[in-house]
């Protein structure tokens, strides 16, 4: 849509654009009285027009005439922000996506954002925070992958040119909060764009590339476990679910740690974040049908939105305690030396498992990665996020991700994170009577119970026998929310990098809605 979005202090900013707002109740706060005033009561006129209903997301436009000094502004976008009693600053993403998609078209290049005053008529609306959604809503909306477009994109004529947008406001600390959500969402672009990466490309080497390059401009350490080493370290779930493929699978590790933590000190323990990394999920072979195959070049979202995280963790989060990533990265893929149902399992933990689904992989690469999270990192708390299963997609659909997590204080902590990203989950149960169901008559557990009940419940419960009963863990199925089937809020049709900005809220201290 852009070519870049970058924040400009307002001393320096040459807008075309200002952008002012309304509430349904069409009332003009003091400074856009005062514009509409230099201008001859364009925007009284505006607000008589029947386009201009305050509604949220609804855009009218006013054009100054004459010439001035200062310059005048091209337009003035007046944007609807809904009821005034029922606002929360998050529902700026969606108005700042929808003055995008106005300037995409307009060719605009430079905006001033004027909506404190608006907003300090509104309860929930602080200036930075206000900001900061305004910023991720334009940043978001910006993504498109255009690498693999070729010769025949534009057939005849030149490449589409796209603008280099600046962004302003004249409050400082909606400018502040701007800058800060535009980095967030170049975080979840990072995360987009490897999602998007076809799997012909993004094998499990090339995540462990870009997990190298991207830990070097963010400052944290990387290792990449793989080939003997995994052996050695008895990594059983991405061995075997990688022994299909002839693109090996791997473990990696990035750490981030906070700047001044000097040698001699106790280490703080680590949060730690795993994601489920699977390239390509043919089903193995329990292959999938058809059309149930297409799309599951996301199914290394888990992972991709963990790298995402990481790279706002070093780049704009820095919190002050250090942070481990462990991506369990795999292609589940068929052929004569592929994992087999029947074939039972041990696991470095001595937990033996009963193999009846060859679809369901992502629950035992995660193994691995939640048994070295508790034998290894002394984690102060655990959080998985995977596009496990299918059933989360029918039970929540694409409005919220699934969430298991029997500790009261990291449940808490994921709520706050969750009100101030817009990133929703909803909370399913974990009992005992699950975990029974996953009982296997020759081995210890199974890695699908064949009765096609519970299915996301049964991928936790299957994953609760990996993790100390001791550890605070929570496992996020982000089956339904990592794509939209089509464009909707900031998002275009795509990946939506779901996670980078829980996580990114998560670690942040104080809390950015605090
Ligand atoms: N990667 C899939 C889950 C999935 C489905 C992700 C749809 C995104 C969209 C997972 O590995 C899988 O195949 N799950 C099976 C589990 C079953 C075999 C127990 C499923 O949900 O059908
Ligand atoms: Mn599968
Ligand atoms: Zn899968």
């Amino acid at each position: 849509m852009f070519e870049s979005i970058r924040a400009v202090p307002a001393a320096s900013a040459k807008p075309s654009v200002i952008v002012i707002g309304i509430f349904a109740d069409k009332q003009l706060d003091a400074n856009s009285k005062a514009l509409d005033k230099i201008y001859a009561g364009i925007i009284s006129a505006a607000l008589a027009r029947g386009e201009c209903s305050g509604e949220s997301g609804r855009l009218a436009e006013a054009f100054p005439t004459g010439k001035s000094t200062p310059p005048s502004p091209t337009r003035i976008i007046i944007a609807g922000l809904g009821k005034k009693d029922s606002f929360e600053a998050g529902t700026l993403r969606t108005v700042a996506a929808a003055i995008g998609r106005r300037l995409a078209t307009t060719k605009e290049t430079g905006i001033s954002i004027d909506l404190v005053g608006i907003l300090s008529t509104a309860k929930r609306a602080k200036p930075e925070f206000a900001g900061r959604c305004f910023g991720e809503g334009l940043g978001l909306l910006g993504w498109k992958s255009w690498v693999f477009k070729g010769k025949a994109a534009n057939p005849g004529s030149e490449p589409t040119k796209r603008t280099n947008l600046t962004i302003s406001s004249p409050d400082t600390d909606f400018a502040a909060g701007l800058a800060r959500g535009l980095a967030l969402a170049g975080s979840v672009n990072f995360c987009r764009d490897l999602s998007e990466t076809p799997p012909n490309i993004a094998i499990p080497s090339y995540m462990a590339e870009q997990a190298r390059a991207m830990a070097k401009v963010a400052g944290l350490s990387c290792r990449v476990i793989d080939g003997k080493e995994l052996d050695k370290q008895k990594m059983t779930g991405l061995i075997n679910v990688g022994k299909g493929s002839a693109n090996k699978p791997c473990l990696i590790r990035l750490e981030y740690t906070p700047k001044g933590s000097s040698k001699g000190t106790k280490k703080r323990s680590p949060v730690v974040l795993i994601g489920k990394t699977m390239t390509y999920d043919t089903g193995g072979l329990s292959l999938k049908i058809n059309n149930g195959m297409v799309g599951m070049k996301r199914d290394k979202d888990g992972g991709c939105a963990v790298l995402g995280a990481m790279h706002a963790i070093g780049t704009i989060i820095k919190p002050d305690r250090p942070v481990v990533a462990l991506l369990a990265v795999a292609e589940n893929s068929v052929g004569d030396v592929a994992y087999r149902p029947d074939d039972v399992l041990t696991f470095r933990n001595g937990v033996t498992v009963e193999i009846t689904n060859t679809d369901a992989e992502g629950r035992l690469v995660l193994a691995d990665a939640l048994i070295w999270a508790c034998e290894l990192e002394n984690p102060e708390y655990i959080i998985d996020l995977a596009t496990l299963t299918g059933g989360v997609v029918t039970a929540l659909g694409s409005t919220f991700a699934g969430m298991f997590c029997e500790n009261d204080r990291l449940r808490e902590r994921l709520e706050r994170a969750m009100a101030t990203s817009g990133e929703r989950w909803w909370r399913l149960p974990m009992d005992p009577e699950y975990r029974d169901m996953m009982k296997s008559p020759i081995a210890d557990i199974l890695n699908s119970n064949p009765n096609r009940k519970a299915h996301p419940i049964q991928g936790a419960a299957f994953l609760s026998y990996f993790v100390e009963p001791k550890v605070p863990w929570a496992h996020i199925d982000i089956a339904g929310v990592h794509a939209v089937e089509s464009d909707s809020g900031p998002f275009v049709k795509g990946p939506t990098g779901w996670g980078v900005r829980l996580l990114a809220d998560l670690l942040s201290t104080p809390h950015p809605g605090s």
